[in-house]
């Protein structure tokens, strides 16, 4: 079990597919531990000025993962907090390198369907474009399943969890975790 009175000793980067509940839990989980909240999708339309589907469009996704690890690459310098991530981090080992620098990463998973339900009405995302169901998201799940596992040092399942169900089990099973990094 995490000790929720000590200093937390390193960043917490929550990783996983999108709809897997990142962000709700890095909200929960930050309260519990009293550190800062970090969404990296925001800080980077934030900076930009726009929103994440105008990024792609005008300047393609391979312009948007080098913000990313651009931002990756300032955050390791930051006090300890919990970063919640973009989806798709993952597709680049230089992330992963950089997030187990100076942190931990926990994976969440969801089935489709739960991710379906989650977010299917919403069109914010554009790797999920023309892709809104079960099957296109299992397909999708699939291709990347391999970069998640090679991420993971926990993984916690998050179908029918509250965020505050999730974020307590984080802390519940962060000491037990094993160190994978190198
Ligand atoms: C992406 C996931 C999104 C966002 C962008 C790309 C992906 O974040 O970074 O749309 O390729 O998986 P969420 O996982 O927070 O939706």
């Amino acid at each position: 079990m995490i000790n929720t009175r000590t200093p937390l000793p390193c960043h917490l980067y929550l990783i996983g597919f999108m709809g897997t509940g990142k962000s709700t839990a890095a909200f929960e989980l930050s309260r519990l531990l009293k550190v800062s909240r970090i969404e990296m999708d925001q800080m980077i339309t934030d900076r930009e000025g726009m929103e994440i589907t105008e990024i792609f469009s005008l300047h393609g996704e391979e312009y948007f993962r080098d913000l990313e690890t651009d931002t990756l690459r300032e955050l390791v310098k930051k006090e300890p907090s919990v970063i919640s991530c973009g989806g798709g981090i993952v597709l680049r080992r230089e992330n992963i390198d950089l997030m187990r620098k100076k942190g931990r990463i926990i994976l969440l998973t969801a089935a489709p369907k739960t991710i379906l339900s989650r977010i299917g009405m919403d069109n914010s995302r554009p790797n999920l474009k023309g892709r809104m169901s079960e099957e296109g998201i299992r397909e999708l799940m699939k291709k990347r399943e391999e970069f998640y596992q090679a991420a993971a040092q926990i993984t916690i399942k998050t179908d029918k969890k509250t965020p505050k169900e999730i974020s307590e089990e984080i802390c519940s099973r962060i000491s037990g975790f094993p160190e994978k990094n190198g």
